[in-house]
């Protein structure tokens, strides 16, 4: 028979044992060279390229450069009804036809695609309809 003590420090140490490994356990476990969450991976460049823009993000990249009030050389600027008026009397069709293809008129000279050939037709002309929809009240 083992004396109560000794009895009494075997249980002690066994408990603390369990207990350090329950607390230690799952770090000592854990692979300190793995990253604690996996990061997603990142959008790549295609789709990013791909994905097209909205009207007012053609907007704000391409067109603002001279739409932005005042209007630069001779532009109308983005809600001015005065300067936009006679444009929209035209009709959508002109209007997205001179801003896809370009036009020099009486006040200045509209680049194809703003310059930005890249653009799809669709792009440009949801910046013109966003351009458009800014004046009509
Ligand atoms: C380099 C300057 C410049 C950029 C960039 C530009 N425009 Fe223009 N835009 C003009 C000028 C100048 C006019 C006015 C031409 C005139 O009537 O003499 C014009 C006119 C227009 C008109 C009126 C057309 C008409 O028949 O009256 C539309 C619509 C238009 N731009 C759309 C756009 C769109 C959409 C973009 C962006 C994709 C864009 N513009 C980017 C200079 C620019």
């Amino acid at each position: 028979m083992r004396d109560p003590e000794q009895q009494f420090l075997a249980s002690f140490v066994l408990v603390l044992g369990i207990l350090i490994g329950v607390a230690v356990g799952p770090v000592a476990l854990a692979d300190p060279e793995k990253p604690a969450a996996i990061p997603a991976a990142p959008i790549s460049k295609a789709e990013a390229v791909d994905a097209p823009l909205t009207g007012p993000e053609v907007y704000n990249e391409i067109c603002v450069s001279c739409h932005a009030p005042p209007g630069i050389g001779g532009a109308p600027a983005l809600g001015d009804t005065d300067a936009w008026a006679a444009r929209i009397a035209q009709g959508m069709d002109t209007l997205i036809d001179h801003a896809l293809h370009g036009y020099s008129g009486s006040t200045g000279i509209m680049p194809r695609k703003g310059g930005r050939v890249d653009l799809s037709d669709e792009e440009v002309i949801g910046a013109v309809e966003y351009m458009v929809e800014q004046v009509a009240q």
